[in-house]
């Protein structure tokens, strides 16, 4: 199926520079997740600035590239670098990745982000894989009748059992999913905790929202960067979303890794 005009001409052009007519599976890397792309095996990157259609980020920490290679010899989509609605994008650019992922028939989807923890229980470098979603403040509109309707728990029992078969104890939970760029304040964190949310964070939900509508399967993980405000003494900035990313760098890898083979 072609999806429309603008992701038929993107794909058209990185057929050009050597990406593949179809891939396995496709990876959108939250912010400082981008050392997995050291991982594949024969990348072809090309900058997001130069695919027609595409917006230019500017999230510190996303660099912009669009990656094919192979991971254990499957062919893989890696979007190195997202848009996010608090620059400015509206909620149908912020899902581009997914329809690029369609146009190039993509089977599954994985997801990743950066999250604040509001679970008292959770440490920063916890991985959790999302059960669910939580729109709070926001309405994502994309299409007037695009209704949530997956059930991401089978999918996280899934990845929670892929994880443990290679010794990592991950986290499950509810993503809380906040336009940002500001922080939250501590009484809204008071205020999600009662409401049983897990962790917060500024993307994601629209992407696993396109990704049902369009029925192509998908998972999704946080990595908690820092717990969220008022849960520890520490400055909120994105330095801390950038170490926290560094420590778990290896097993976020080895995690995705094992997603793209199994999942
Ligand atoms: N809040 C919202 N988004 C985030 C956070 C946070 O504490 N950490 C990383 N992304």
């Amino acid at each position: 199926m072609k999806f429309s005009e603008p992701t038929f001409e993107a794909k058209k052009f990185l057929v050009k520079q050597g990406f593949p007519e179809s891939f396995e599976a496709a990876v959108i890397l939250g912010s400082g997740l981008s050392g997995f792309t050291d991982s594949i095996d024969h990348p072809v990157k090309v900058p997001y600035h130069t695919i027609p259609h595409f917006p230019v980020t500017s999230v510190h920490g996303h660099d912009g590239m669009l990656i094919s290679g192979k991971v254990r010899n499957k062919s893989v989509l890696i979007f190195s670098g997202r848009f996010h609605h608090y620059e400015g994008f509206p909620f149908s650019t912020t899902v581009l990745p997914i329809h690029i992922a369609k146009e190039f028939d993509a089977n599954k989807v994985i997801i990743s982000n950066a999250a604040g923890a509001v679970n008292s229980q959770f440490k920063v470098g916890d991985l959790m894989v999302i059960d669910d979603i939580f729109r709070l403040f926001q309405k994502i509109s994309i299409k007037p009748s695009n209704t949530f309707r997956y059930n991401l728990y089978p999918v996280s029992e899934r990845v929670r059992g892929i994880a443990s078969s290679i010794g990592l104890d991950i986290q499950r939970g509810t993503y809380l999913y906040v336009k940002g760029p500001n922080y939250e304040t501590k009484a809204e964190i008071t205020a999600f905790q009662r409401l049983g949310v897990d962790v917060v964070g500024m993307s994601t939900a629209p992407e696993l929202m396109e990704a049902s509508r369009l029925k192509i399967p998908a998972a999704a993980i946080s990595l908690v960067t820092n717990m969220a405000a008022g849960l520890s003494s520490g400055k909120l900035d994105h330095s801390e979303v950038k170490e926290a990313a560094e420590s778990r760098k290896e097993d976020f890898a080895k995690l995705v890794t094992e997603l793209i083979d199994q999942l």
